[in-house]
């Protein structure tokens, strides 16, 4: 693990063969890989199904009901949408930008343009289908949460949130902050112990996302299912109705890709074949020495 990695024989025999300047620690254990790369995949299906469901009324509200009384504050839509050349507009609290060919109009099941939401490569199933997408979004979502709870459970027993994601007391200092924010802009790699843990803006990343938008992202969810509505109606008015669950769960979404996107970058610019390596066999190789 980062912190306190203990080393492996089967690694440590490996070091010599290593050039020198270079160590392989055991960074992941076997949990965290595998309800890593589960969560990957199941995001990014629920994802691609979500946006299927948001297509049969691209527009998002605030409030309880929305839909026909209340005024959109994001809207996909197209203008002139029976002539032959649609617009394809995204209306985002006031703006408008064109966006025919990938949102409000792209392509149809006969190749022309056609009024949808987004566009079918992004969507499952790709071409308009409601059940379909409903079936698989929510299907997808309980492996979601209980992937997500095999990956608490583990950390919060083996010690994994303590020791790995917990910022120390010498990285929450503003000047340690600031110094990784420069260290980001510069491109510069921590080496020798400081890599053996993650950075501070990597660890408030990742405690971001597993404990404040994931978490979000699935009880705004809920709150939209009218079962749970009976069992649980103070859902709703933590979210201030079914709209503005909608609103959230859309906005809590596109944290995720935006976290996703950052998070992938970051992985080739650290090195990308150690790093997903070390997702996938638990082996991760840093550079001794105290300069980058
Ligand atoms: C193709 C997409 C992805 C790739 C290549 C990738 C790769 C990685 C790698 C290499 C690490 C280890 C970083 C290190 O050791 O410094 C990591 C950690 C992590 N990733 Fe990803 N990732 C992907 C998608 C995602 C997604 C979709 C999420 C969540 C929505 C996610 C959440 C995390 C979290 C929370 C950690 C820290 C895990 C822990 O230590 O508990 N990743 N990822």
């Amino acid at each position: 693990m980062p912190t306190d990695s203990a080393i492996d024989p089967a690694i440590a025999a490996s070091r010599s063969r290593l050039p020198a300047g270079k160590e392989t620690i055991y960074r992941h254990t076997v949990v965290v890989r595998i309800t890593h790369w589960v969560n990957v995949i199941v995001v990014s299906l629920l994802l691609m199904s979500g946006m299927q469901i948001f297509n049969a009324h691209p527009r998002l509200y605030w409030g309880q009901y929305g839909a026909d009384a209340d005024k959109p504050w994001l809207e996909m839509t197209a203008l002139k949408p029976d002539s032959d050349h649609p617009t394809g507009v995204l209306r985002l609290a006031g703006a408008q930008v064109t966006t025919t060919g990938v949102l409000g109009v792209s392509k149809g099941p006969d190749g022309q343009p056609a009024q949808r939401g987004f566009p079918k490569w992004a969507t499952l199933p790709s071409d308009q289908d409601l059940a379909t997408g409903r079936r698989w979004h929510f299907f997808l979502a309980w492996l979601l949460v209980a992937n997500g709870l095999a990956y608490l459970l583990f950390g919060a027993f083996n010690g994994h949130f303590r020791r790995d994601l917990t910022p120390s007391r010498d990285q929450i200092r503003p000047r340690s902050i600031l110094a990784s924010i420069v260290d980001h802009i510069r491109l510069k790699h921590p080496v020798g112990e400081e890599a053996k843990r993650y950075n501070i803006l990597q660890k408030f990343a990742y405690l971001a996302v597993v404990f404040v938008i994931l978490p979000a992202m699935v009880l705004s969810g809920l709150t939209m299912s009218p079962g749970v509505n009976a069992a649980a109606p103070w859902l709703l008015d933590l979210f201030g109705g079914r709209a503005s669950a909608r609103s959230i769960h859309f906005i809590t979404a596109n944290l995720i890709v935006l976290f996703v996107i950052v998070h992938v970058v970051e992985v080739f610019i650290a090195g990308v074949g150690n790093e997903i390596r070390s997702m996938i066999t638990g082996r991760y190789t840093i550079r001794t020495g105290t300069h980058s």
